[in-house]
């Protein structure tokens, strides 16, 4: 028989894998109609299981195409919640809001990040009176707010990691005064979601949730979102300090287990395709929502070839977030998600 692994999801397949052998069994029976695949399926792609990230931008009536990320826009706050209101109307349950700040207002302190009147603590109240119903997440970091673009305060050459903590919290409290849902610190700052648990409760936003960005890697395929948030032409040096080495599961267990001690409500792992072992061994050892963040450079990955004619954007697309869940993520945040629940929609899935 072959070698199952205890715990995880293969054990079920694997320990099964002599009920039947041809040509008494034909697996290609329960292929054959399109009612027994129905049938059969193990999992499924729906729009409750989709989170769209969101970029905002100052102004008004602005839609901005972003050059790396095809169909996808910086929207002004009022542009916004009409796109916020077409993810609700299709059955998204919540958007993830990422902003573009003016240069001008970037500074070593990264103050702009926790002035309740900034741009997402605006779009967010915006959100939550004009489009009731739908959960409004926020990135917790520095990176949009900073001179040099990093995550974090930088002193003599190093992302100090305790001051920034405390920035942080300074920041998810402005987003919570404001009437987020969830804040999301991508950060990688030790001890981060601790603090922030700590300083919510304390000023009464003990319903406010905590998804932890636990597992995020120095990635590559990050490259079109700091186009879009402005800040790789900023960039000094790389986050390796910080973010995960590409090479560690065993490191990203450690870091999961620490964020749900601290509080968290949901993990991430991001980026997702190249980390689905990741998603798959967190889902199996802690049992806890998980969600992958499908980045921007994974999409610009498809959009492209489907430009050049090389796949099928929508085919690949959906194929892709089967994935995500056939790993074990409960959702995924895909710059994708309005495609992927228009498509759902026109099929009208059962
Ligand atoms: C930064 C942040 C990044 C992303 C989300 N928040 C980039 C980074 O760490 O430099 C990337 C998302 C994407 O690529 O779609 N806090």
């Amino acid at each position: 028989m072959t070698r199952s692994v205890p715990g995880s999801s293969s054990a079920r397949s694997t320990a099964h894998s002599s009920v039947g052998t041809f040509p008494a069994t034909r697996l290609r029976r329960n292929r054959s109609n399109d009612w027994t695949r129905r049938l059969v399926r193990e999992h499924e792609v729906t729009a409750s299981c989709l989170v769209l990230p969101l970029f905002v931008v100052e102004g008004e009536n602005v839609t901005q195409p972003i050059d790396s990320m095809p169909g996808v826009f910086r929207y002004s706050i009022d542009r916004l919640t009409e796109v916020v209101d077409e993810a609700r109307a299709l059955g998204i349950p919540s958007v993830a809001l990422f902003p573009s700040v003016d240069d001008a207002l970037r500074t070593d302190d990264a103050r702009e990040s926790w002035n309740p009147d900034n741009l997402v603590c605006r779009a967010i109240k915006r959100l939550k009176s004009a489009v009731p119903g739908i959960g409004v997440i926020t990135d917790v970091a520095l990176d949009p707010y900073t001179t040099h673009g990093h995550d974090g305060f930088l002193r003599d050459g190093r992302i100090v990691n305790d001051e920034t903590v405390e920035a942080l919290t300074h920041q998810a409290l402005a987003h919570a005064a404001a009437g987020v849902d969830i804040v999301a610190p991508s950060d990688m700052m030790d001890g981060r979601v601790a603090a922030i648990r700590d300083a919510l409760d304390r000023a009464g936003h003990d319903g406010v949730g905590i998804v932890s960005y636990a597992a995020k890697y120095a990635s590559g395929f990050y490259g079109p979102f700091r186009d879009a948030v402005g800040s790789g032409k900023r960039l000094s040096g790389d986050k390796n300090t910080y973010q995960m080495d590409p090479a560690n599961s065993d490191e990203a267990m450690r870091e999961i287990e620490m964020d749900l001690k601290e509080g968290a409500d949901m993990i991430i792992v991001k980026p997702g395709l190249p980390y689905l072992d990741i998603v798959r061994r967190a889902k199996d050892t802690f049992g806890v929502p998980m969600i992958a963040y499908h980045v921007s450079g994974e999409y610009a990955m498809l959009r492209a070839a489907a430009a050049n004619g090389w796949l099928d954007y929508e085919q690949c697309l959906m194929e892709t977030l089967m994935g995500f869940r056939r790993a074990g993520c409960d959702a995924v945040i895909t710059y994708g998600a309005l495609d992927a629940a228009r498509l759902i929609k026109r099929q009208g899935r059962k």
